[in-house]
C-alpha cells in the first residue's frame, strides 16, 4: 500500500516507518493542487481521443496555415504531425509575444560567469534574431542549409538557434566541452557551412580560448563557408581573412527588422548527436510542429508553468537536448521568463546558484541528479544559508534520482513542500515522455512514475509480453508521440535498426532503457540495457572511449565500462593492453591516456581510471566480457568465469586494478 503524505507537513514526513524511515509517496499540498496547470481530467482526454488530444495541444502555436490532419504514420517508423500545417518556430518564439504585448517580459535573465549580467526582453530577443536573421542571409545561407552552434553559455548562442529556426536552417548545436575532432566530424556529418563560436569561454574565472578549436576543426571542412565569431572573453584570437567574420561587425550592423516566414509542419529544426553503441555519435533530426507543440505541452503542465509569473530556470547546457527543449524552443514558446547561467555552479564559490534563486526570485528550478548530490557532498548549511522560499517546483533529469537525493533536494531546495517532477526522456524522444503530474501525481522518490497525457509506454519483455506490476524489462513506446525524432542524419537504416528492429513485428520504439513497475504501478527507470554509459546524466558509449584509447600509439587493445559512481552515477573504468615494446611509464602513461580522450572526445569522457593489464577476459568467440570487468572495477568478487578463454586473466587483471 501506498504511505501517503501531505505536502508541508515535515513531521509527518518521517513518521511513517511501515517499511523505511520514510513515507512511500507524497502528496502534494492543498495550496499546490489549487492553483495547478494538470487535473486528473488530462488524461481522461487524452485517453478519450488521442490525436484530438494532441491537436488541442498543436493549438498552443500560431499556425500561419492551419494542419490538416494530426497524423500521418503511413511512412513509419517515419511520422508526420500536424500534416499540411505551416508555422515558424522563432514567430513562436519570439514574434507573437510582442505581438500578444508581451515585449516588456524580460524573456532572458542571463548571468555571466564573471559576474556580468544582461536582461533581454522578448522585444531585446526579436531585434537580435532579426538581425541575426539578416545576416545569416547576407552570408548566403537559404532553408534547409546546416548552421553548427559551437558557443558556451551566452545569449547569442540562444539568438543564433533561433535565427536558424526564423530561416529554416537546421542548427547543430554541438557543446563547446567537446573536443575540436568532435566538432569536426559534426560538422562534416552534416555538412554545415557556418560555424558561430566565440572567441573564449569563461570557466572557474578564467578566459580559455574556443576559437582556436574552431580553427583546427575546419581546417579542410570544404562544406564551410565562414565562421562567425562572438566576442566573449577578449583573447587574442586566430583570424583567417575572408572566412572569419565578428558578430558585432555583421550581425550588429544589420537591421532589427525581418519578417519570418512559414514552414512546413516536418521541416527540420536540428540535428543533435548523441552517442550510440557504436563509436560514430548518431545525428537525431528534430522537426518543427510536433516537436514545439510536445516542448510547450510539457513544460506548461510538467512544470506548472504560470505565464508571466514564474521565474523558470533549466541549469542544463544548450550543447544537450534538454538546453534545446527546456531553455530554448519550450520556455520560449510558452512566453517564459527564465534564468540562463554561464558558468559552473561553484564559481567564484559553492554558493553560486543559491545566489542567483534569490537575485531573480527563481520559482521553478529544473536540474540533474549528479548536481543535487554534489550539492549534498557540499553540505546543506550552503543553500541553506540562503533564502529559497521563491522555489514551488523542482525537476530532475538525465539520470534515475536516489531517493536519498530526492529527498534531501525537497527538503532542502524545496522547503520541504515543492514537488518533484522526475522527468524520463531522452535525445531521441524530443521532449518529457514519463513524468508526474504537479498538483496530481502523488510523488515517489525515485520513481518517473507515470507517461503523460497522451504518451504511451510499456514494460516488456524479450518476447514483446507486455508486463505488469512488478514485472522487470525494457521500456518501450508503442505509440508515435508528435516531439519523436524523425530519423538520424544521413543513415535511415541506421535508424530503423537500432530503435525499430527489435519489436518490429510490434512496431514499438526500442528505448535502450531497462525499467520496472512496482507494485501501484508506478515504473522505475533503471538504466541503459546496451553499451552506453551515463555519466552525469551525458549519455557516452564504451565503444567511443574504446577508439580514443587505441588512437593512442601504445594502445594495442582496450575495454571500457560504466562502473557506478557516488557523484556522477556512472564513472568511466578503462582496460589497455599496451603494443609489444612499448614501455609503460606508469603515472606518465595514463596521464597520456586520459588526455587523449580529452583531445578525441572530451574532458567529460576521461576515464576515472586507467588500468594497463596483460589481456583483456573474452569469451571463447571473442567478445571483451564487460560484465567481469565491471565487477573488477566495483571490486566485487568475480562470478562465473567458466566461459572465460583463460580464466587466469583475471588474476593477472584483479592485480594490476588493485595497484
Ligand atoms: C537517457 C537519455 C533527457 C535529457 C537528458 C539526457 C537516462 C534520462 C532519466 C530519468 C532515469 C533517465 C535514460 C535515457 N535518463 N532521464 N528521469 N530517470 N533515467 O538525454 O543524453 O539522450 O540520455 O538518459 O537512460 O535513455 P540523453
Amino acid at each position: 500500500m501506498t504511505e501517503t503524505v501531505t505536502g508541508g507537513d515535515a513531521a509527518a514526513a518521517t513518521t511513517d516507518t511501515t517499511e523505511s524511515e520514510h513515507p512511500v509517496s507524497y502528496a502534494p499540498s492543498e495550496e499546490f493542487v489549487r492553483q495547478a496547470n494538470a487535473g486528473k481530467e488530462l488524461y481522461r482526454a487524452a485517453e478519450q481521443d488521442r490525436l484530438a488530444f494532441w491537436a488541442e495541444q498543436a493549438n498552443r502555436l500560431h499556425w500561419h496555415t492551419p494542419f490538416e490532419k494530426v497524423l500521418d504514420w503511413s511512412d513509419a517508423p517515419v511520422a508526420k504531425w500536424f500534416v499540411g500545417g505551416e508555422l515558424n518556430v522563432a514567430y513562436n518564439c519570439v514574434d507573437r509575444h510582442v505581438h500578444e504585448g508581451r515585449g516588456d517580459q524580460v524573456a532572458i535573465h542571463w548571468e555571466g560567469e564573471p559576474g556580468d549580467s544582461r536582461d533581454l526582453t522578448y522585444s531585446d530577443l526579436l531585434a537580435e534574431v532579426s538581425r541575426a536573421a539578416n545576416a545569416f542571409t547576407d552570408l548566403g545561407l537559404v532553408a534547409g542549409d546546416r548552421v553548427a552552434i559551437y558557443m558556451p553559455m551566452v545569449p547569442e548562442a540562444i539568438v543564433s538557434m533561433l535565427a536558424c529556426a526564423r530561416l529554416g536552417l537546421t542548427h547543430s548545436v554541438v557543446f563547446a566541452g567537446f573536443s575540436s575532432s568532435a566538432l569536426r566530424s559534426r560538422i562534416d556529418d552534416a555538412q554545415a557551412k557556418l560555424v558561430v563560436t566565440t572567441d573564449g569561454q569563461w570557466r572557474r574565472g578564467k578566459a580559455a580560448p574556443l576559437k582556436e578549436s574552431v580553427d583546427e576543426a575546419v581546417d579542410g571542412a570544404e562544406s564551410i563557408e565562414h565562421v562567425l565569431v562572438v566576442r566573449r572573453t577578449e583573447i587574442d584570437t586566430p583570424w583567417t581573412e575572408g572566412r572569419d567574420l565578428w558578430w558585432h561587425e555583421t550581425v550588429g550592423q544589420a537591421s532589427a527588422e525581418h519578417e519570418a516566414q512559414p514552414f512546413d509542419s516536418e521541416h527540420p529544426l536540428f540535428i543533435l548527436y548523441t552517442s550510440g553503441t557504436t563509436g560514430k555519435p548518431k545525428g537525431i533530426i528534430h522537426t518543427s510542429g510536433g516537436y514545439l507543440t510536445q516542448t510547450a505541452y510539457t513544460h506548461h503542465y510538467v512544470f506548472d508553468h504560470k505565464q508571466g509569473q514564474d521565474v523558470y530556470w533549466c541549469t542544463a547546457d544548450i550543447g544537450w537536448v534538454t538546453g534545446h527543449s527546456y531553455i530554448v524552443y519550450g520556455p520560449l514558446a510558452n512566453g517564459a521568463t527564465q534564468v540562463v547561467y554561464e558558468g559552473t555552479p561553484n564559481s567564484p564559490d559553492e554558493h553560486r546558484h543559491w545566489n542567483i534563486v534569490e537575485k531573480y526570485g527563481v520559482t521553478i528550478y529544473y536540474t540533474a541528479p549528479t548536481l543535487v548530490r554534489t550539492f549534498m557532498k557540499w553540505g546543506r548549511e550552503i543553500p541553506d544559508a540562503h533564502d529559497l522560499s521563491s522555489i514551488r517546483l523542482l525537476g530532475s533529469v538525465g539520470e534515475p534520482i536516489n531517493p536519498e537525493a530526492w529527498r534531501w533536494f525537497r527538503d532542502v531546495v524545496g522547503g520541504g513542500t515543492a514537488p518533484i517532477v522526475d522527468t524520463w526522456w531522452q535525445t531521441e524522444t524530443g521532449a518529457i515522455m514519463v513524468s508526474p503530474l504537479p498538483g496530481v501525481t502523488h510523488t515517489k522518490p525515485g520513481s518517473a512514475q507515470t507517461p503523460l497525457p497522451g504518451i504511451s509506454a510499456k514494460i516488456v519483455d524479450d518476447d514483446a509480453k507486455p508486463l505488469g506490476p512488478g514485472g522487470n524489462g525494457y521500456l518501450v513506446l508503442d505509440e508515435p508521440w508528435p516531439s519523436m525524432l524523425r530519423g538520424i542524419w544521413g543513415d535511415m537504416e541506421r535508424y530503423k535498426d537500432t530503435y525499430w528492429s527489435r519489436y518490429a513485428t510490434e512496431g514499438w520504439y526500442f528505448a535502450g532503457d531497462g525499467a520496472r513497475f512496482d507494485d501501484d504501478g508506478d515504473l522505475w527507470v533503471l538504466g541503459r540495457v546496451d553499451d552506453v554509459m551515463n555519466v552525469s546524466g551525458h549519455r557516452i558509449s564504451t565503444s567511443e572511449v574504446e577508439s580514443a584509447l587505441v588512437s593512442h600509439h601504445g594502445v594495442a587493445e582496450a575495454a571500457v565500462v560504466g562502473a557506478s559512481d557516488e557523484t556522477t552515477g556512472q564513472g568511466i573504468v578503462a582496460f589497455v593492453i599496451l603494443r609489444g615494446g612499448v614501455e609503460n611509464t606508469g603515472d606518465e602513461l595514463i596521464a597520456e591516456l586520459k588526455a587523449q580522450v580529452s583531445k578525441e572526445i572530451s574532458p567529460i569522457a576521461k576515464p576515472r581510471q586507467i588500468t594497463v593489464v596483460p589481456e583483456l577476459p573474452k569469451t571463447r568467440s571473442g567478445k571483451i566480457m564487460r560484465r567481469l570487468l565491471r565487477d573488477v572495477a566495483e571490486g566485487r568478487d568475480l562470478g562465473d568465469t567458466s566461459t572465460l578463454v583463460d580464466p587466469a586473466v583475471f588474476d593477472a587483471i584483479s592485480q594490476a586494478n588493485a595497484k
